[in-house]
């Protein structure tokens, strides 16, 4: 499974790659707006940063300026994968995008017919949101569940990203499902490391090795 992490804040994106973990990164225009920063400036830092893709959303609503917005964040950097609603005009603008080569996010999926029209237009990645679907009483897992199915069962290529991710448990079952990607939020992932038997082994061995007088030289 691949991580991306879902940030726009560049200290927090440093870490992690740092880290070697990071395949890639999701913003999207709340967590620009959280940065604080100017989109085109930060989105390429980022890029600078990680080797894989980094999603950047166009915030256009129609098929002509959401293809003149991909215009201009497909030049920031040649990792930029453009992040399109699921909308009509938005998987207009996947298919034209894909077909000419790009790499396409389609977010905002909260259903399996959504998922399969967005395979359909050539998308890269497809963008279930769990947590938001679990806020309103739908559990979110079983949507992944519904989009592994039938992307198996016709061979599609589409990744599935999975995304709104609150828990760790969220990573696991996504996991589990067998989700191609799954977007983290920078609190969650640190969370990922956690257990406190590890913490509680070491603390013994790490004792006990004192103990002993040795030096590994
Ligand atoms: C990712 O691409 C999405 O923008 C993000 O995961 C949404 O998460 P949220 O529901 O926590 O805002």
């Amino acid at each position: 499974m691949k991580f991306f992490v879902d940030t726009a804040d560049v200290d927090e994106i440093r870490k992690l790659n740092d880290l070697g973990l990071l395949d890639g990164v999701t913003t999207n225009p709340s967590l620009i707006l959280k940065s604080g920063r100017d989109i085109t400036e930060v989105t390429k830092e980022i890029c600078d940063l990680v080797d894989g893709p980094v999603s950047a959303e166009v915030t256009a609503t129609d098929y002509d300026g959401m293809m003149s917005e991909a215009a201009v964040l497909g030049k920031i950097a040649d990792n930029i994968c453009i992040k399109v609603p699921l909308t009509p005009d938005g998987l207009k603008a996947c298919k034209a995008l894909t077909s000419n080569g790009k790499q396409v996010n389609v977010t905002l999926c909260f259903s399996a017919n959504q998922a399969l029209l967005a395979a359909k237009a050539g998308a890269t990645f497809i963008s279930p949101f769990i947590g938001r679907l679990d806020d309103i009483g739908i559990d979110g897992m079983e949507l992944i569940e519904e989009i592994r199915t039938i992307y198996d069962n016709y061979d599609f290529k589409t990744e599935i990203l999975a995304a709104s991710i609150r828990t760790v448990n969220h990573v696991k079952e996504a996991a589990m499902i067998g989700a191609d990607v799954a977007t983290v939020p920078p609190a969650t992932l640190h969370a990922l490391f956690k257990h406190p038997l590890t913490d509680k082994g070491l603390e013994a061995f790490l004792a006990d090795w004192a103990k002993t007088g040795q030096k590994i030289a």
